[in-house]
């Protein structure tokens, strides 16, 4: 069976048995769009929002690129913020990063200008600024796992400085950007930093 078949069939079957076991399920996502979380997260396929926090279909917006990057430059990480701030009014931002991470890995060892290369400079850029404590791992893996949670930390930076987070908070909007890192090997999400609630604990992060 060809692979396009195999998840045609499972999509049926999934949506028969949602549907036998609450009839008006479609129907009601369909005129509701309301999700509670903006999930940034890497595009790795083990490290998918729906299975790890067991949220319900609907409930969470999703952005996914290699290592879990907010750019500040880029159009598609800013629509997606100003569409779940401002229009879904998402009241919580999760980055999540992951330990084991490619795109990680591929910031510390590549330099070419490869379209992956040219994506994660950011990381490479952070890493250059964290060398002093990058420099005393010694272990690859190690290294590779720290920055990864550091990355994930000036990803929620880079959030709570935007324009449109700044604003939510101007305006009493509740907004909360959390830090989380992933472990692969475990299946268990950790805290990588006090969450971000306001624009007074945002400058309290950075003083
Ligand atoms: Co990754």
């Amino acid at each position: 069976m060809s692979v396009i078949r195999k998840l045609l069939d499972y999509n049926r079957q999934w949506a028969e048995r949602l549907k036998s076991e609450d009839p008006a399920f479609f129907a009601q996502l369909a005129e509701n769009n309301a999700p509670e979380l903006l999930w940034i997260g890497c595009s790795d396929g083990r490290v998918s929002p729906d299975r790890l926090i067991g949220r319900p279909l609907g409930k969470i917006f999703v952005h996914r690129n290699i290592a879990n990057i907010f750019a500040m430059h880029d159009l598609n990480c800013l629509a997606v913020l100003q569409f779940a701030v401002e229009v879904l009014k998402i009241p919580d931002i999760v980055v999540c990063g992951h330990y084991g991470c490619a795109g990680i890995r591929q910031a510390i060892e590549g330099h070419s200008v490869e379209p992956v290369d040219l994506w994660v400079e950011p990381v490479r850029h952070l890493a250059r600024r964290q060398r002093d404590e990058l420099a005393n791992i010694t272990d690859p893996v190690e290294k590779t796992n720290r920055l990864a949670e550091l990355n994930v930390a000036h990803q929620v930076r880079n959030i709570c400085r935007s324009a449109i987070a700044q604003q939510a908070w101007e305006i009493g909007q509740p907004l909360a950007v959390h830090g989380l890192i992933y472990h692969v090997e475990d299946g268990l999400l950790h805290e990588v930093m006090p969450s971000v609630t306001s624009a007074e604990t945002f400058r309290a992060l950075t003083e």
